[in-house]
């Protein structure tokens, strides 16, 4: 692979889009961030690793930790997490209630914020509200062997403070006898998940083992069943961008995971791992230039899966 003639011809197609989306603003931490920023890191399984841009600059996981979170509650609990929440994509934006009535409270998917507050529910009874966090930051610190990731403090407040439809979410479940513990818990966790703050860099090479059968090519930990990588990567396929996940299958053929913060995880089965990262959003919260930039990339490596 000619990495250099890739890079250079990502970097050309993303040019001129560089600035364009809106950067989210539901909290002044994601307001103030640069639109022009562009990074992304390419992460193969013998650990060589291809950069572009701002790819050692940390920024906020939002949505894409809700994968992380999967996998740890698939490794933990099994099929069971299945009886809590279901797997077909929604046609609706990441933050909506509508299907949860007619649909009992059980979510559409685990990649929703219903869905994702459910899953980290299930990671809270399994331990408490802060082990659990822990334990996903040991998984972040011993997967890219850098114990200095950490959760954005000023992030995790102002999700808080601005999560009025989060618990809405959340008690509309509980009323379905659909959390274990008590709202707040579950969602004091959830915050913090999201507010996990990482590079290009580090994301890539932390998600490289759902490219390799659940198991890290690098340091060889199984982390999922080779049957579970399987089913994270189908559903970051089907539901991965929300009301944008059929487009964003279309365009790239990967699967991925976007977050407000402007970041998009994908999966490259068997090739590698890429973190991409431009602040500004598309209207359902998928970076608009981090979308070009993957595009690009796969239509030079013949890495999308179909
Ligand atoms: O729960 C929320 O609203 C945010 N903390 C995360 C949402 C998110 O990243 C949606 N993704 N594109």
């Amino acid at each position: 692979m000619d990495w250099q003639a890739i890079t250079a011809r990502i970097e050309a197609a993303v040019a001129p889009h560089i600035g364009t989306g809106k950067v989210a603003d539901y909290i002044p931490a994601l307001a103030r961030v640069d639109p022009a920023r562009f990074g992304m890191a390419i992460v193969q399984g013998n650990g060589e690793m291809i950069t572009l841009g701002d790819s050692h600059e940390p920024f906020s996981i939002q949505s894409i930790s809700k994968v992380f979170t999967l996998s740890m509650a698939l490794r933990h609990y099994g099929e069971e997490v299945w009886n809590r929440v279901g797997r077909e994509p929604t046609g609706s934006a990441f933050n909506s209630i509508v299907q949860l009535e007619n649909e009992k409270g059980i979510p559409r998917n685990p990649l929703i914020n219903a869905g994702a507050i459910v899953v980290t529910d299930m990671l809270v009874a399994a331990s408490n509200r802060d082990a659990m966090v822990q334990e996903l930051l040991a998984r972040f610190h011993r997967l890219s062997g850098d114990d200095t990731i950490g959760i954005d403090e000023e992030v995790a407040e102002s999700e808080s403070a601005t999560g009025s439809r989060n618990r809405a979410l959340a008690h509309f479940m509980a009323a379905f006898g659909n959390m274990a513990n008590p709202v707040e818990d579950a969602l004091h966790a959830y915050f913090r998940q999201c507010a996990v703050r990482m590079s290009c860099r580090q994301l890539a090479r932390a998600a490289l083992f759902l490219a390799y059968d659940g198991c890290d090519p690098i340091n060889r930990e199984q982390l999922v069943t080779r049957e579970n990588c399987r089913r994270i990567n189908a559903v970051m396929m089907s539901c991965g961008h929300y009301d944008n996940s059929g487009d964003f299958a279309y365009r790239i053929g990967l699967p991925g995971k976007s977050g407000v913060g402007g970041g998009i995880l994908c999966i490259a089965p068997g090739h590698g791992a890429i973190a991409v990262w431009s602040p500004g959003l598309n209207a359902s919260g998928t970076s608009m230039v981090g979308a070009i930039a993957l595009e690009e990339l796969v239509e030079a490596t013949g890495w999308s899966v179909f």
